[in-house]
C-alpha cells in the first residue's frame, strides 16, 4: 500500500493588519485584507485576494481565480467554481480552461450558496443555498437556482453601506 500524505496548513499567504483565522484551514498563496475573518475548515487556493473588514465563514471553499471585495460576508460552506466542466469533465488541472469570479464590495452571500464563474458587483445579497450562474450587475437580494433577482435593496441602505 503506498500513500501519499499532505497535510492542511497555511503556506505564502499575505495577511493585512489585524486578521483573524480559526484553524484549521487550508490557505495557500492567498491574500487576505484588513480586519478580515477566516473561520475553521476553510480552504482559500492560490492567487485568490480577500479584501479589507470580510467574514469567511467555515466550510467555505474559495477557488483559485476568485477576488473578492471589502466588507464581504460568505457564510458557511459557500463554494466558488472555476471549472464548468465545459469538455465534457474536469479540466484536468489545465488553469486555461478554468474561469474567473470576482465579487464587489459589500456582497453577503448566503450559506451553501454555489457561485459559478461570475461577475457580482456591489450591494448585493445572495440568497441560502442559491446557484448564481449569471452575472449580476444591480444591486439586490437574488435567491434560488438558478438565482434571480427577490427585491431591490432600499436605496437608505446601498448609501450607508458605500459610506462606511
Ligand atoms: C434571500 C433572503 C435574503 C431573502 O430574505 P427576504 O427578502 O426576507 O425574503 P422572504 O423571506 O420575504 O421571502 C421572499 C420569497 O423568497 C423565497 N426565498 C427566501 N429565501 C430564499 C432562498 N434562500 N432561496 C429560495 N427562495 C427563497 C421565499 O420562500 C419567499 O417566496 P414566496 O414569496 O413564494 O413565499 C433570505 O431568505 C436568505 O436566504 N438569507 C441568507 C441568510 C444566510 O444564509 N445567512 C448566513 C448566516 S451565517
Amino acid at each position: 500500500m503506498s500513500v501519499l500524505y499532505k497535510q492542511v496548513g497555511i503556506k505564502d499567504v499575505t495577511f493585512g493588519e489585524q486578521v483573524v483565522v480559526v484553524e484549521p484551514v487550508n490557505l495557500y498563496g492567498c491574500s487576505i485584507g484588513d480586519g478580515s475573518f477566516i473561520g475553521p475548515f476553510v480552504e482559500i487556493q492560490k492567487g485568490v485576494t480577500i479584501g479589507k473588514g470580510c467574514r469567511i465563514q467555515s466550510h467555505s471553499f474559495i477557488c483559485e481565480l476568485v477576488s473578492i471585495g471589502d466588507s464581504c460576508f460568505i457564510a458557511h460552506g459557500v463554494m466558488f467554481v472555476n471549472d464548468l466542466f465545459a469538455s465534457g469533465g474536469p479540466a484536468g488541472g489545465d488553469a486555461t480552461k478554468w474561469k474567473s469570479t470576482r465579487l464587489g464590495n459589500h456582497v453577503s452571500v448566503g450559506s451553501h450558496a454555489t457561485l459559478l464563474p461570475v461577475s457580482i458587483c456591489d450591494h448585493v445579497v445572495i440568497g441560502a443555498g442559491a446557484v448564481v450562474t449569471r452575472d449580476i450587475t444591480q444591486p439586490g437580494i437574488y435567491a434560488g437556482n438558478p438565482a434571480r433577482l427577490l427585491r431591490s435593496l432600499p436605496e437608505s441602505t446601498v448609501d450607508s453601506a458605500t459610506s462606511l
